[in-house]
């Protein structure tokens, strides 16, 4: 099958946000189309959170256009970037809704954006060889952490590309074995948590993650659904 993710790819020095940069462009690239940038000077999270994106790390967005805009589009970055992690001996897991952790720490963040019958796009940030400011420390971890050694930006492009490609089918074609693999690959389940939703904070315990994304938690022994969205998760 032809390969859609990297079919174009666009490689910039320094970009605010290759998320930004991606929307700027959306009408006029193919599908497919990946933004890489060596540096972002305003590299963003969810709600406008900061997020730090130094020289050595990998800061992308893919333009895609499938049929509705699906917020388990998420895990198809989730997923490939632990496959890519373990590609290198790293081993990882998704922290639900959209970071992935290595070793108790937080090494790369998705943010997903979309527009109904337009676009979505697909923003990953990845720590490859920066280096985790010291105020991020305790909660961030970066691949040169764990390897010992720098690695070379363009090889875990490579292969965070490819397993874009396959996670990105299976989102299209079987979603409930993309979540099937979400729930085994996540790494909160059984674990007591507490989500912040708005101004309202729900703990208990993350019990599974539905076929549509969402949380199902146990409060005190009543099942309650979290649905994907702007919710953080923190362990107890
Ligand atoms: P949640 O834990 O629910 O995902 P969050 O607090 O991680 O929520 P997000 O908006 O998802 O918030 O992520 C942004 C946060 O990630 C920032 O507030 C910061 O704490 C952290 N962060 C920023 N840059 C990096 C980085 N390069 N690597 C790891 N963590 C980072
Ligand atoms: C998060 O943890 O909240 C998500 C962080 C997403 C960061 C990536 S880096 C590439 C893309 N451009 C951005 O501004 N954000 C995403």
């Amino acid at each position: 099958m032809e390969r859609i993710i990297g079919r174009k790819l666009i490689t910039l020095d320094e970009v605010d946000s290759t998320n930004e940069y991606a929307k700027r462009i959306v009408q006029d690239v193919p599908e497919g189309t990946v933004v890489v940038a060596k540096r972002q000077t305003a590299g963003r999270g969810r709600r406008g959170r900061n997020w730090t994106s130094p020289e050595g790390g990998l800061w992308m967005s893919v333009v895609l256009k499938p049929p509705r805009v699906d917020p388990r589009l998420v895990f198809v970055g989730a997923l490939a970037v632990v496959d890519t992690l373990a590609d290198f001996g790293i081993e990882s897991g998704i922290k639900w809704p959209n970071d992935v952790w290595a070793g108790g720490r937080k090494i790369s963040g998705i943010l997903t954006e979309g527009k109904a019958g337009e676009y979505s796009i697909l923003g990953i940030g990845l720590n490859v060889n920066n280096v985790i400011p010291e105020e991020l420390r305790e909660n961030a971890v970066s691949m040169v952490q764990f390897t010992g050694r720098e690695l070379p930006l363009d090889a875990v492009l490579e292969r965070l590309l490819f397993h874009l490609g396959g996670w990105y089918r299976v989102f299209l074609e079987r979603p409930d074995l993309l979540m099937a693999k979400v729930r085994e690959r996540a790494f909160i389940l059984g674990k007591a948590v507490t989500v912040t939703e708005g101004d309202e904070r729900i703990s208990g315990i993350a019990l599974d993650i539905l076929d549509d994304g969402s949380l199902l938690m146990d409060i005190d022994g009543q099942l309650r659904r979290i649905l994907y969205g702007d919710v953080s998760l923190r362990f107890f």
